[in-house]
Order: C-alpha cells, then structure tokens, then sequence
C-alpha cells in the first residue's frame, strides 16, 4: 500500500491566501491502474498566482471548475511516470501536468498534460520555469504582443516574479531598456543587479512619481502582470503607439476591483491593449523553448528560481507570491 499526501482546500482564502487556508490530507493508492491510466510521481509543485481564481465559490469556468473544499488543490505538476497503462506514455517519462497538488497522481492523460523533453539536458524544474509556461507566457507575451524594438522603454510589473523574470531579459535583449515594478527596495535592488533592469519602482511608494523618473518619454510597452490600481497609474504614463499585454492582474484575484477609469488614454496615445494566455499555444512551445534555451545556453537569460521542500511547503509557498515573498520561478521539491 503506498500512501499518497494531497494539500486540500481547508477554506476558500478570502482576499490573499494565507497558510492555514490549505490542509494536508493522507489517501492510499489503488494497488492498479485501469486501461489508459498512468500514475505519475510528482518530484515538483508548481506555484501559480492564477490559480487562486478558482478558490473561489461559483469561479468555475472553460478552463477548471471551483475548487472544491477538502478536495486536492489544482495546478501545475511536473513528474514521473512511475506506473503506466497508457500507450503513449512509458515508465521514466516526465510530465508537466495541470493537476492536483499531490505526492503521486493518477490520471488519463485527458487533463492539460506535456511529456517534457528533458534529455534536451536541462534541469527537470525548468519546464515549470524559464522552458514551462512562466517562461513561455513571458515569451509570447513580450514578442507577440510588446513587440520591443531598440530604445523602447519596456515596463514589467511583478517584475521579479516567475513571468516577469523572464519578460525583462527578454526585452532587454533585443535592445530595449527594460524598467521593472517590485515590492520592496531590497527587491528592486536585485532586479537590476542579477536580472538586467535599467531600473527599477517599489510600487510600496509612490509609483506615479518614480515613473515620472524612470520612464520620461513614457512607457511604449507595459507587460502588465498586476492589473488593479497599478494598470491606472501605468495607463497615464504611456508613450504614443504604446502595447499594453496583459499578462495577469494578481492584485484582483480573490480581491474583484473596477477597471481602469482612464481607459481614453488608449484613444490618445493611440495605443492597443492585449490579453493572451500560454495554455491555447502549446504547438508553439518547442519553437518558444528552443529559442529561450538557446539564450540561456548563451548566458542571455538566467532562470531566478524560489525553491522550498516538502508537501507541507506547499501551501505556504503558494501565499509567498501574493506577499511578494518569492524572486523567480517558485516550486516546492518533493
Ligand atoms: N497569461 C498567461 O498565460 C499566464 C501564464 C502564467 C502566469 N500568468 C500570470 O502572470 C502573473 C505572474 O504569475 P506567477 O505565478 O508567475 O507569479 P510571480 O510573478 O512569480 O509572483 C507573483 C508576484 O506578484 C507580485 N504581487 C503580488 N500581489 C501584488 C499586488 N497586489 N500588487 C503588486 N504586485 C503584487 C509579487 O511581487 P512584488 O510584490 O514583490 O513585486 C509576487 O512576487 C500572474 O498574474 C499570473 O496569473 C499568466
């Protein structure tokens, strides 16, 4: 009998989530398979603000139902297939699943799931990472929709997080002058020595002046992962023919806020405002990530990573992004 530990939903977070909203809970495994099943062993949680939006009572959607309370919490896993009665599937493979946050998952594979290449030679973690669909989003968000030139100025909110990590260096290579928004002067600080930003402003402070300082010709490109009262304030400072991709608006999950009032900006800067999510492109993503290895292979980009052990760290560490506790992709190691 192989016991399996899940952290559950003790009680649906009310605004940020906080550590005692999540329990864990102990199951045994079946002892087989049914036909098209595969059991994979997780060796990584994933961490991802966005799946805060379906803690909620009646936030289902096309995506995922609501969460269920004392159900296994939903999202990205990334493990080995351990046992396998599925035909595409082989005892060894890795796979990046969105599934519950377990020590052992079962599955038919009919859930959003990815057999990851890691005999490319890369750390396993980084599919969930710089090669996963953190890195990915920053990827098509920035190229498809940023479209940075030389000179631009590129700002980036939760510029320290999983996404914006990577968003920054991205803009910064092709000859952008990246600006990035974090919490905290201590972040801010890292943000330009270990990721490239020209600059950097503590949205603790007052984000209208320090734009003023940093982005005086205003901002051509913002790779918004905030959304709320930060996208306001950013929307006032934009360049004439500027992209806005919207990315996330972590500071509206589980905390609904009206949208901007100020939307006519658009209008006069003559500027385009554009939503996208990584999931709907996954026949992009050997193409994305070939390119993104290349540029960590040539010392291009690096891949920040927040990583804590054990499945009770898992709950935890999924607050720490909401407190902006993390720098980097953060995963738990199991
Ligand atoms: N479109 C897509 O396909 C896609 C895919 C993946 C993720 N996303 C989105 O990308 C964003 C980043 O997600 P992630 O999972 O990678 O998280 P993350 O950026 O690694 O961590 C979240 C960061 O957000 C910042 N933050 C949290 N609450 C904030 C607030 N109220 N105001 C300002 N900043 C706040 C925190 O940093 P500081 O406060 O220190 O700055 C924290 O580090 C999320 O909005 C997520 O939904 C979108």
């Amino acid at each position: 009998m192989t016991e399996n530990t899940s952290v559950v939903l003790a009680r649906r977070p009310q605004g940020k989530p906080q550590p005692e909203d999540f329990q864990l809970s102990q199951s045994v495994l079946p002892t087989s398979l049914k036909p098209g099943q595969l059991l994979l062993k997780n060796h990584f949680i994933s961490l991802d603000a966005g799946f805060r939006n379906w803690m909620d009572e009646g936030s289902g959607d096309a995506v995922l139902p609501a969460m269920a309370i004392d159900a296994p919490v939903m999202g990205l896993v990334l493990g080995q297939v351990e046992q396998t009665e599925h035909k595409q599937y082989t005892v060894g493979d890795w796979i990046m699943a969105r599934l519950a946050w377990q020590q052992y998952s079962i599955t038919d594979a009919s859930d959003f799931l990815i057999k990851v290449p890691v005999d490319d030679g890369y750390p396993p973690n980084y599919f969930l990472g710089v090669l996963g669909d953190t890195g990915l989003s920053a990827y098509f968000g920035m190229l498809d929709i940023g479209k940075p030139s030389d000179g631009e100025t590129v700002l980036v909110s939760a510029a320290g997080g999983a996404v914006g990590s990577i968003a920054g260096q991205i803009a910064t290579l092709k000859g952008a002058r990246a600006v990035g928004i974090a919490g905290g002067a201590a972040k801010c600080a890292r943000l330009v020595a270990e990721l490239g930003y020209a600059a950097c402003i503590d949205h603790h402070g007052d984000v209208a002046a320090q734009l003023a300082e940093h982005c005086p010709e205003g901002v051509d490109v913002y790779f918004d992962n905030v959304g709320g009262p930060l996208l306001e304030t950013v929307l006032d400072h934009i360049a004439l023919g500027a992209r806005i991709a919207l990315c996330g608006a972590v500071a509206t999950y589980g905390d609904p806020q009206p949208g901007p009032s100020n939307l006519f900006q658009l209008t006069t800067r003559e500027a385009r405002m554009e939503g996208f999510f990584a999931h709907t492109q996954v026949e992009r993503y050997p193409a994305a990530r070939a390119e993104l290895a290349g540029w960590l292979e040539q010392g291009k980009i690096v891949a920040p990573e927040y990583r804590l052990h054990g499945i009770e760290q898992v709950g935890p560490a999924f607050c720490d992004l909401f407190a902006g506790r993390n720098f980097g992709k953060t995963v738990v190691e199991l």
